[in-house]
């Protein structure tokens, strides 16, 4: 392993040795198997190459200095599988399932969790596919839940640095009644043309508006939203994003750190009033944005006036990485340490 350059990973897909696989056959799950392929055999007629039966999580293990591994709310994540393979009516893998795939793979993969200090962390990708075959539109019998890892870097090469979003108001990555809250491949299908006309746009991601009244902000890309306003932590309570593991830690840690968490709709007209606000997901923990331009109007909402992260964020930020990496003490159980 002496040739990963540890301090230059990027943030995408790593090859490492093993990952973890068990299916779901005749109304139960199997075996738990170890594989060293990166492929999957599957049915022609699977249902998740069809209807789009697949849903997946993504979560983070971290080596502290003091040299333990560390898993980042792992249940959350099990929980939210569970809700996202109910939602698209497949198979649900079991908390206890989950637990032990994912200390499977953490360890089969133990080389390859990053060491502490440079950003980088091991990343896990578990997902669920409907693998039986079926021609017309139903849910399959037969399922497949596995876990995969591979290292990663920081979010940013540059570390914890403000970026630009942009609102749109001609595409919705979700309808008022869809899949919003969950994690399934379709949402991330439909922002992809957006996302990318984005990019090329020089925007970092985009932030989608609620697709019923178009007023409300729902999300930002692939990561939850927030505000700070004085002492206030305000979040978006939409139906229709994904529910934030990082999100509900910041707003627990707010409330730790004596601020007032307000989950509630948020108009874009309030942009205005905030003094900070960024994107928080697993990827990042925290984006700061330091301009938000709405498409259509053409209006800009501006952060950052000295061009660096401001105090709150910066606090919420390294709070929850410091948890994380073991240097802040977990005082709510959130880490699981891997013996
Ligand atoms: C659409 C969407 N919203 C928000 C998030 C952030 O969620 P979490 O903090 O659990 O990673 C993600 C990433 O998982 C996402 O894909």
């Amino acid at each position: 392993m002496g040739n990963i350059d540890w301090g230059n990973l990027p943030f995408g897909y790593f090859k490492t040795d093993y990952n973890v696989r068990c299916y779901y056959r005749n109304g139960k799950w199997g075996k738990i198997e170890i594989s060293s392929s990166e492929y999957v055999n599957i049915h022609i007629a699977a249902t998740t190459l069809h209807y789009g039966q697949e849903a997946f999580e993504g979560m983070k293990v971290f080596r502290g200095k003091d040299g333990k591994v560390r898993v980042f709310r792992w249940e959350e994540n099990a929980k939210r599988m569970q809700n996202s393979c109910r939602g698209i009516m497949m198979a649900e893998p079991p908390v206890d399932l989950f637990k032990e795939m994912m200390i499977k793979a953490i360890k089969l993969n133990e080389k390859y969790i990053p060491p502490p200090g440079l950003g980088a962390a091991l990343y896990l990708r578990p997902l669920t596919i409907g693998t039986g075959p079926q021609v017309g539109v139903k849910p399959a019998e037969e399922y497949l839940f596995m876990i995969f890892v591979g290292p990663v870097g920081p979010y940013f090469k540059q570390g914890f640095s403000p970026v630009d979003v942009q609102i749109i108001h001609d595409y919705d990555r979700t309808a008022p009644h869809g899949t919003g809250q969950y994690k399934v491949g379709g949402n991330y299908a439909a922002s992809l043309r957006p996302a990318d006309r984005a990019k090329k746009e020089g925007f970092s991601t985009v932030l989608f508006l609620d697709s019923k009244e178009n007023k409300y902000i729902d999300e930002a890309g692939p990561a939850n939203f927030f505000g700070i306003k004085g002492n206030s932590y305000v979040t978006p309570n939409s139906t229709t994003i994904l529910p934030s593991i990082t999100n509900k830690s910041l707003r627990q840690i707010a409330e730790d750190l004596g601020m007032k968490v307000e989950l509630r709709p948020v108009p874009e007209t309030e942009l205005d009033e905030f003094d900070e606000v960024g994107a928080c997901g697993t990827a990042a923990v925290i984006s700061p944005i330091k301009r938000i331009v709405d498409r259509d109007s053409g209006k800009e909402y501006k952060y950052c006036p000295d061009g660096k992260p401001g105090p709150v964020s910066t606090k919420l930020y390294h709070t929850l990485k410091g948890i994380q990496e073991g240097e802040i003490e977990d005082k709510h159980g959130w880490n699981l340490i891997i013996e």
